[in-house]
């Protein structure tokens, strides 16, 4: 990725509440109030809510890290991890 402080053609940092799709982690959430279980989880100052994108994690819908078992294989295609 492109820092735009010392290059003009990369885009702006977006501001605000977003969700970044990490695309090997979780979906993280700033500025964002997730809903589930019958509570709403607030972020807390300037860190992101963590939403499982992998279907792993012990803690639905919060990542716990267990997507980590998936950096060593080729997520592409549908496999048992071990
Ligand atoms: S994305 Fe982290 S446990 Fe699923």
């Amino acid at each position: 990725m492109s820092d735009p402080k010392t290059d003009p053609e990369a885009p702006t940092p977006v501001e605000g509440p977003r969700i970044v799709v990490t695309g090997t982690g979780p979906n993280l959430c700033y500025g964002v109030s997730v809903e589930a279980d019958g509570f709403i989880y607030m972020p807390e100052g300037n860190k992101p809510l963590a939403l499982c994108a992998c279907g792993l994690s012990n803690t639905k819908p919060f990542c716990d890290g267990s997507h980590k078992a998936l950096n060593d294989h080729d997520i592409t295609e549908s496999q048992d991890i071990k």
